[in-house]
């Protein structure tokens, strides 16, 4: 099954977006199956099933079961989960920080074009489009990733638009969102490219705590957690919101 039904593949004209409604009963099922089934083959007592996420305005999310067995890998799941995470199967504190602050404040993307970099599950992505965004498109290198969006964005009834190459979207953005993203060095080379790419940038991170970067400065520090709980350190909880802007 193919898991565009609302969203469609930059570049892919023929896969056109479908408006949705919430996913009914039936729908909700079958994605989760779907879900679940690219993930048993890495892990073998994994489910996926929707979770709604606290103080989000009803917002859900297919995500990894709560009651999941970290501490009970296999030498070889745990290698699977060291070097190709799926970070899909959660909601990581920033994107949850990220979501909260958006759909506490639509204005930031209302009749806006969004682009979220590093979507994962596509929680900022479905915050921005249930905000209001005029036009929302999910960036995420990992494919499976990119369903998993699809799917929440089945799940919450908003059309996202996915791409999987932040330099194949050629388009201007008035918001561009990156949550949980620097953990990757490498990825610290797109901070430039991101404030020509869009007049605002927001990043969130709840691993890097001082970020210094040209046009980039801190903004504040929020409580957030990541779901389900991965029992991580505290100081993962202290998300920092920084703000580019071009000068
Ligand atoms: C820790 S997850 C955060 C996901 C989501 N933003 C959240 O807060 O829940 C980081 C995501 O960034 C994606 N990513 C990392 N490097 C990327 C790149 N160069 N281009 C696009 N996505 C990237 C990963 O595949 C992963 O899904």
């Amino acid at each position: 099954m193919a898991l565009s039904a609302s969203a469609r593949l930059l570049g892919n004209p023929d896969n056109a977006p479908l408006l949705t409604v919430p996913a009914d009963v039936e729908t909700r099922a079958l994605l989760a199956q779907v879900l679940t089934a690219r993930i048993r083959p890495h892990l073998a007592a994994a489910r996926v099933g929707p979770a709604r996420l606290p103080d989000c305005g009803g917002l859900e999310l297919f995500l990894l079961n709560a009651d999941f067995p970290h501490d009970a890998l296999s030498a070889g799941e745990m290698d699977w989960a060291l070097n190709e995470p799926s970070y899909w199967l959660f909601c990581w504190a920033s994107g949850l920080a990220q979501a909260r602050r958006i759909l506490a404040e639509p204005e930031l993307v209302r009749g806006k074009t969004v682009l979220d970099f590093g979507t994962g599950s596509g929680v900022v992505a479905v915050a921005a489009a249930l905000a209001g965004a005029r036009r929302v498109v999910a960036c995420d290198i990992d494919p499976v990733s990119l369903e998993a969006t699809a799917a929440n964005a089945a799940l919450n009834g908003v059309t996202l638009e996915l791409a999987d190459d932040f330099f194949d979207i050629d388009e201007h953005f008035d918001v561009l969102f990156g949550a949980d993203v620097l953990y990757d060095v490498a990825n610290r080379g797109f901070l430039p490219a991101f404030l020509d790419r869009a007049d605002d940038v927001w990043l969130a991170d709840s691993r890097v705590k001082g970020l210094t970067a040209e046009n980039y400065r801190k903004i504040d520090t929020i409580e957030a957690e990541t779901l389900p709980d991965l029992n991580e350190f505290d100081e993962f909880r202290q998300v920092s919101l920084y703000r580019g802007r071009r000068v």
